[in-house]
């Protein structure tokens, strides 16, 4: 498998600020995975983000060390806009990112930019209206619809530019649980049936888990644990000293396996908790 990102040695210092946002951080991304990056509020998980599409160091002051490559080539390198073509961003707060009048044009929008022919267009924009299932919201202003069909929006315009990487910082932070889960199913949507590479960062571990082949937790700007997901979970003792609360399915195998009931991997899922549960009673 090739790597997508390779960052290496790199820390981040914002230029007005005493302790680097990010420190000596390795990590390689491969293609086509799909990687969970938690962490406590201001651990760095946005600055890492910005670092991979190119904000950093290209919309902020500060002082880099090492290096963060993006498909074999330093984010420098890449001429403007030319990076963000490979890296798509979605952030927590769509309301930011729109300029349209419809959802349609703002669907549109960034296709056209990126020079695409109308049939090429068409084709793209019924794609990611049935995926993002936005049909029936086409017609309408972007600031009439509630903050799920707009991170939906959000989500459908990013991926309308297929990029090759996709990361969504935060996406469901100020939506409701069902909203919440409707990004999860069009990602888990994405996930079977493409081949993108997809970094979420996200506080809702529940959804999170059963769609990540892997997990990094950062703190205080480095990276604590980078783990297969299944193995990311073996460490629930120093996950919890983080402040990181596994779902409760799986904490309880935890708390079973402390108290020498139970012996072998945590389920990821309420289902294979079930399972796990039915063979032990
Ligand atoms: N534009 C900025 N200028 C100075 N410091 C910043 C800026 N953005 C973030 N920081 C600082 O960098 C650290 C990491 O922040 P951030 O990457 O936003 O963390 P997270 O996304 O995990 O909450 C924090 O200490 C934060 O205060
Ligand atoms: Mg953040």
């Amino acid at each position: 498998m090739s790597k997508v990102i390779e960052i290496a040695d790199y820390t981040w210092k914002y230029i007005n600020t005493k302790m680097p946002a990010l420190k000596d951080v390795n990590l390689s991304i491969e293609e086509g995975s799909f990687v969970g990056i938690i962490g406590p509020n201001g651990s760095g998980k946005t600055t890492l983000a910005y670092s991979m599409d190119g904000l950093i160091p290209g919309q902020y002051n500060g002082i880099k060390k090492g290096t963060v490559g993006v498909f074999g080539k330093e984010v420098e390198e890449y001429g403007r806009g030319e990076l963000q073509r490979l890296v798509g961003v979605v952030f927590s707060d769509p309301e930011a990112q729109f300029t349209a009048m419809t959802v349609e044009i703002e669907l549109v929008f960034g296709m056209e930019n990126l020079g695409l022919t109308i049939p090429e267009i068409r084709e793209r924009l019924e794609w990611v209206t049935e995926l993002t299932d936005l049909a029936h919201l086409l017609e309408k202003p972007p600031y009439e619809i509630s903050g799920g069909q707009k991170q939906r929006v959000a989500l459908a315009a990013v991926l309308a530019m297929m990029p090759k990487v996709l990361i969504l910082d935060e996406p469901t932070s100020m939506l409701d649980p069902v909203s919440r889960m409707r990004i999860f199913d069009v990602l888990a949507k994405l996930k079977a049936e493409q081949n993108n590479t997809i970094i979420v960062i996200e506080h809702s571990l529940e959804q999170l888990i059963p769609l990540a082949d892997r997990m990094i937790l950062l703190v205080d700007g480095e990276t604590v644990l980078d783990e297969e997901t299944q193995t990311f979970f073996r460490h629930t003792e120093l996950l919890l000293g983080k402040s990181v609360y596994p779902p409760g399915a799986l904490r309880f195998f935890h708390e079973l396996s402390q108290r020498d009931r139970y012996r072998g991997d945590y389920p990821l899922t309420v289902a294979d908790a079930s399972t796990l549960l039915e063979d032990l009673i």
